[in-house]
């Protein structure tokens, strides 16, 4: 098993699609590793499928921090990506090093970082001064929903894919390991992919991407809030685990769990219990 780097991802481009997924605690983590992600994102989407907030803005650095520790801990093969949360990196440049250092104390390898206006540039070259890998992410950037107006394609006119392109060059420019496009054209998603030497990942953009993210609960089937046109559900786990519950309750209400013989312990028959518990009323349970 050789451990995914950052170089490694970089030479992926165009040659290998690079398969992320995000993850947000040891067992899920565990299962995506296993499974053969490249990439594991411990998104800022666990405010909405995990947290359960309408949006990911109030999600907080401790909120990823502790997340992200547990993602790290059931990881062995793939590269761990600390998504950075709003007002993290918003403020100032030695804030937004000292919370993109965190995410690598907690044992990412890398931190991701919305948005590729002028500013954020200088933000991300900060970051990465600090010896720390930056993801890029484009396009639809969840954390700027209010000033965007809605969760909703971007790039549809020509000044917008036009200011998206050049996002793009400015993040490979500055030294950005990879780029999330998310909901953008196909078409357009496919001419940053050409124009850019840095591998991009899509969600939402086409198949064109050098690799393809979802979010693990919406591929799953966990997540019951909206789910986006380019979701494809390979499992209806909320069903499942219903399912399962339900057949447990019922277990429970009706006697049949625990099993007497197979699921629950004894220490012997009658004589032992008494000599045990020295009580008459002590007895062997069988049923
Ligand atoms: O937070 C997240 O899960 C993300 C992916 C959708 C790219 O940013």
């Amino acid at each position: 098993m050789k451990k995914v780097t950052v170089p490694a991802i970089r030479s992926m481009k165009s040659s290998v699609r690079i398969g992320m997924l995000t993850a947000y605690d040891y067992p899920s983590a565990k299962v995506v590793d296993a499974a053969g992600a490249d990439i594991i994102l411990v998104g800022d989407s666990l405010g909405m499928v995990v947290l359960g907030y309408p949006d990911t803005l109030s999600v907080t650095v401790a909120d990823m921090l502790h997340h992200t520790r547990a993602v790290v801990r059931g990881t062995q093969r793939a590269l761990v990506v600390g998504d950075m949360p709003y007002l993290s990196y918003h403020v100032s440049l030695e804030e937004s090093v000292r919370n993109a250092g965190e995410f690598i104390r907690a044992g990412a390898h890398a931190v991701k970082v919305e948005g590729g206006k002028p500013s954020r540039i200088t933000t991300i070259a900060a970051i990465l001064d600090a010896e720390i890998p930056v993801m890029g992410h484009i396009g639809l950037t969840p954390q700027s929903v209010n000033a965007l107006g809605g969760f909703r394609m971007q790039g549809k006119g020509a000044d917008e894919a036009r200011r998206l392109v050049d996002e793009a060059v400015a993040l490979e420019e500055v030294g950005c390991f990879s780029i999330v496009l998310e909901c953008v054209p196909a078409e357009l998603a496919a001419f940053i992919t050409e124009r850019v030497s840095i591998p991009t990942i899509g969600i939402g953009a086409g198949p064109a991407c050098d690799g393809q993210v979802l979010v693990l609960h919406d591929l799953l089937g966990i997540y019951d809030g909206h789910t986006p046109k380019f979701v494809r559900k390979y499992a209806h786990l909320a069903d499942d685990m219903r399912v399962a519950i339900e057949a447990y309750l019922l277990d429970v209400r009706e006697g049949r769990f625990p099993d007497v013989a197979t699921e629950s312990f004894h220490v012997g028959g009658e004589e032992e219990l008494k000599r045990l518990y020295g009580a008459q009323q002590v007895k062997v349970v069988t049923s």
